[in-house]
């Protein structure tokens, strides 16, 4: 099963992508997560990355559709369950995956998108923390730390990611207002969009995502 978690940032495509890995064994692909590893790394693919991410900007189609191509299928881990959080992010990333896809004579089962308003999600954003040493995720309002910003898991001091600062974040809505929006439109016409309404609590959101996947 491969499946797609499309919405803007903030909308909680990770919290959601982290509950199927957990409660359904899916393996997740985020694209913002490997980019962040390789940033953190210093690898090639990390300094040509930072400069688009720091900015709120998209890192290219070419480099987007090499990584996934190397981490779906090159590394081997075409045969599991796989759940797409943060891509494909423009329409020339959705046709490279369709083709990608069909080179490996696989399919797309279903494309999730998680619906909040801009308000919500610059307050969620702008009150993101995480763990640099182990990814943990919090928020400052809806999930803080138990102790005062420090991580429940590996006790290390939590850190506000680069881009969730507000100026970023009004770019980071705007790119995907006019860059990744009319992915909704492309996956209409394929019949496997399902409209999740995520301004609800995590496990609201994912009791209906589980619904619509029907799983
Ligand atoms: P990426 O890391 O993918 O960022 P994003 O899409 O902007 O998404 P976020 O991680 O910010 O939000 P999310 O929807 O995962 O929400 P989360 O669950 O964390 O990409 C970063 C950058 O990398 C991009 O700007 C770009 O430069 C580059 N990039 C990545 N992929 C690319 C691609 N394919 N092509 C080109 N460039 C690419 O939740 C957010 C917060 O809200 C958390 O604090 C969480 O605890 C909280 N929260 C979650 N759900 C709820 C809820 N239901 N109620 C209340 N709070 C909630």
């Amino acid at each position: 099963m491969k499946i797609i978690l499309l919405g803007p940032p903030g909308a909680g495509k990770g919290t959601q992508a982290q509950l199927l890995v957990k409660n359904h064994g899916f393996h997740q692909v985020s694209t913002g997560d490997i980019l962040r590893e390789a940033v953190k790394n210093g690898t090639e693919l990390g300094i040509k990355a930072k400069e688009y991410m720091d900015k709120g900007e998209l890192v290219p189609d070419s480099i987007i559709l090499e990584l996934i191509e190397d981490v779906i299928y090159r590394q081997k881990s075409g045969e599991k369950n796989v759940i797409f959080d943060g891509f494909p992010r423009t329409v020339v990333q959705a046709e490279g995956l369709d083709k990608l896809l069909k080179k490996y004579s696989d399919k797309l089962d279903s494309a999730i998108l998680l619906k909040v308003d801009n308000e919500e999600l610059i307050k969620r954003l702008t009150s993101r923390r995480v763990c640099p040493e182990c990814n943990t995720v919090y928020n400052l309002i809806t999930s803080p730390p138990k102790k005062d910003e420090l991580c429940d898991i590996c006790g290390s001091k939590l850190i506000q990611r680069e881009d969730d600062r507000p100026e970023t974040v009004r770019n980071r809505l705007r790119v995907y207002r006019k860059q990744t929006e009319p992915l909704i439109e492309y996956y209409l016409k394929k019949e496997i969009l399902k409209e999740v309404d995520a301004s609800r609590s995590p496990q609201e959101v994912f009791t209906s995502v589980v619904r619509a996947l029907k799983l």
